[in-house]
């Protein structure tokens, strides 16, 4: 595996949660394989759960991990090609990259979008021209569009969670918040829950709808009510609007999910990637209570990132 930026294919995917699960059973199992291995862990944005589980990580799999938080400590980058660097832009991507390639075995990058350049945003600008002048193997730890690892922990979650003989019906709810929100993490959910054959549902406000080439395949339900009926995984996240391209659009209707929209479903599980805005965007019942596999994506995040290092490795 050269990079992981995104869902590849249902075998690579399966072959991924297993190892994760190999990994949670047995962390160090593998604890000498990167013995000598550099990973570079490059964030142009801040992280608790992404930076911290990928070095532990590296550490189960004896790989020495660097984190450099390039948008407090480093030079500010120039990205675009032919710039004539006259201004506030003291490096250009070209040679940052290539040079964290010569330092690092693997290189690990989070770079969320602009939220006002969409055509940027759209194809992956910045962890792209990492992968092109780093020269090494590239793990997305969040792009503009899209955050495998965070995807991938998810749907070890759900496979730990689920011991029933059909698929799980999923639903990603779209929920509340104050700022405008990258996609990512929604796109990336949709992508791996049908890439792995799970039965989603999204459901959302009028004007929320994702970008299609993530949603193909999932049915769009704009009651929340009749979305959650039956639910085995209840995903909650918010984003910003798609069209117009990273705007907060008017919601009357309440989206905030709590224990009374689930009716007479006992079964259903809560999950949200963190962090979450307590009663803003999710209830303090919701998760604080026993439907809640929060935590639980939140460690499992460790095991997906060492079934993706592993593989690199
Ligand atoms: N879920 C997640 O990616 O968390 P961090 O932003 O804290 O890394």
């Amino acid at each position: 595996m050269k990079t992981f930026t995104q869902f590849e294919s249902h075998e690579l995917a399966n072959t991924l949660i297993e190892k994760a699960l190999g990994f949670k059973n047995n962390p160090l199992q593998s604890k000498d394989k990167g013995q000598g291995k550099r990973l570079g862990l490059i964030f142009l944005n801040p992280s608790l759960r992404t930076r911290v589980s990928t070095q532990l990580a590296a550490t189960n799999l004896g790989v020495d991990s660097f984190v450099l938080n390039m948008d407090k400590e480093s030079w500010a980058l120039e990205m675009q090609d032919g710039a004539l660097m006259n201004k506030n832009k003291v490096e250009h991507i070209k040679d940052a990259a290539a040079v964290l390639g010569g330092y690092f075995d693997m290189l690990a990058i989070r770079a969320f979008p602009t939220l006002t350049n969409k055509q940027e945003d759209t194809e992956d600008f910045i962890i792209n021209q990492f992968i092109k002048y780093a020269g090494i193997p590239v793990i997305s730890l969040e792009s503009a569009i899209r955050h495998p690892l965070q995807s991938l922990a998810d749907m070890v979650t759900i496979r730990e969670n689920f011991k029933e003989k059909r698929k799980p019906k999923v639903v990603l709810t779209w929920a509340p918040h104050i700022k405008s929100i990258p996609h990512a993490v929604a796109n990336s959910f949709s992508e791996w829950a049908l890439g792995c054959g799970h039965e989603l549902t999204i459901t959302h406000p009028v004007g929320y709808e994702l970008d299609e080439q993530f949603t193909k395949g999932a049915t769009i339900e704009y009651d929340q009510k009749k979305a959650l009926q039956d639910a085995d995984f209840v995903y909650v996240k918010n984003w910003s609007a798609f069209n117009p391209y990273g705007k907060i659009l008017k919601v009357d209707e309440n989206w905030l999910l709590k224990e009374n929209k689930l009716g007479t479903n006992a079964k259903a599980k809560i999950m949200h990637c963190l962090p979450v805005r307590r009663n803003l965007e999710l209830s303090d019942e919701m998760l604080d209570g026993e439907r809640s596999l929060v935590q639980v994506q939140a460690k499992n995040r460790i095991y997906a990132a060492q079934a993706v290092l592993d593989s690199m490795l």
